[in-house]
């Protein structure tokens, strides 16, 4: 039992939780990922899964993106890089609701399943029916070798190494690295993108780790709003643009690991309801970082501050107008647009940590949760 007990500690590398690992490993999960396939002194990126599929890419219609959970939140990111950079339509859907909906499949979409443990029940079945129609099929997985690995036709593995922690962490930073790449490869390929602005992008990419880490710096300013808030009974997670999909996850993060009710919304879609909720008892974060729909996030916020809700603000380092207005903020680097949701993403797994190692929460188990549905 000691010996388990001491394997344990050392298999979590000196932090308290498999979660707290894994969120730590980000900057080196991501350099991992595009090691070896961002080439900037080159100023190519190379991926042999799309560069031997290239005909398929560049001849869709629309890309399909299917997934589960928190891999479904980075597939919706991709949305937004696919259609900006590259201008390829995109849906983004639930495996479990496209594999029963009868869905219009033709031989030139492109399907792309995305999945950490490479065994979701749903993405596999989803995978199995765009076959059946002559789709193309590619994996974004984590797991090698794992199921979905092997049904699709081709594909790009995350290199995030094993996610212990039920709550995914380093897989959705390293699918949305991984997805980016893409976009920049195609993007470049479809001559979408300038090669000025192409380089740009390589560069940012390359600097994420190192803003990754200093975001993970805040570490204990994120405990202290986490003591402040624990005992919320409901909270809400604005974001606009390529900070929706955030939203949804930062709220995932909140319910799956403290059970505190928590919705993600994009902001201006708060006053088709949400609105409704807020009181001085709701607190709400909102992701308000300077690139994007900053000046339309701060009308947001001062909306949210007339009905006395709690603003808990992620903002661009220096930013003094949400810091105004906020109750508190937390302080991320600077990046480009696109990229903003590798970093933004990492103070809401901190808070949601770390309000669930208050509550005393089984933090790498949740209740009701597996790592990986297998079943239906
Ligand atoms: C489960 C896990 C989630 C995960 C989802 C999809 O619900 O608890 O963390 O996002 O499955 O899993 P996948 O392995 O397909 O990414």
């Amino acid at each position: 039992q000691e010996l388990k007990l001491n394997l344990e500690q050392i298999e979590k590398g000196g932090y308290d939780h498999f979660m707290l690992k894994e969120i730590h490993e980000q900057p080196k999960a991501i350099t991992d990922t595009y090691r070896g396939r961002l080439l900037r002194s080159e100023a190519i990126i190379k991926m042999a899964g799309v560069e031997d599929n290239m005909k398929k890419f560049l001849n869709a219609n629309r890309f399909i993106i299917v997934a589960c959970g928190t891999s479904w939140h980075a597939g919706l990111v991709a949305e937004y890089i696919f259609e900006d950079i590259a201008r390829i339509p995109v849906e983004v859907e639930y495996a479990s609701e496209f594999r029963y909906r009868n869905p219009v499949i033709t031989e030139n979409d492109v399907v792309i399943a995305i999945s950490q443990s490479g065994e979701t029940a749903d993405t596999l079945a989803a995978i199995k029916l765009a076959k059946s129609k002559g789709a193309f099929v590619f994996g974004v997985c984590n797991v090698v070798g794992s199921s979905i690995a092997r049904e699709t036709d081709a594909g790009a593995y995350t290199h995030a190494g094993p996610e212990i922690g039920v709550a995914s962490t380093k897989a959705f930073t390293t699918q949305i690295t991984v997805l980016t790449l893409m976009a920049l490869r195609l993007a470049r390929a479809k001559g979408t993108i300038s090669s000025s602005d192409f380089r740009h992008h390589l560069l940012e990419l390359e600097m994420i780790p190192k803003k990754v880490e200093k975001a993970l710096e805040e570490d204990e300013h994120i405990k202290k709003i986490a003591d402040i808030y624990k005992n919320s009974r409901n909270c809400l997670y604005l974001g606009r643009g390529y900070n929706f999909p955030v939203a949804l996850e930062g709220a995932l993060k909140l319910k799956e690991i403290s059970y505190i009710h928590a919705e993600g919304y994009p902001a201006a879609e708060m006053k088709h309801g949400p609105i409704a909720l807020i009181d001085e008892n709701m607190p709400i974060v909102v992701i308000a970082t300077k690139k994007g729909h900053y000046e339309k996030v701060v009308s947001n916020i001062q909306e949210i501050k007339s009905r006395k809700g709690k603003i808990i603000g992620i903002v661009t380092e220096g930013d003094e107008q949400v810091r105004a207005l906020a109750d508190h903020v937390i302080e991320v680097p600077e990046t480009i647009e696109s990229l903003t949701p590798l970093i933004t993403t990492i103070p809401l797994q901190l808070l949601s940590y770390h309000i669930a190692v208050l509550l005393g929460k089984n933090v790498d188990q949740p209740r009701n949760l597996a790592k990986s549905v297998t079943v239906e």
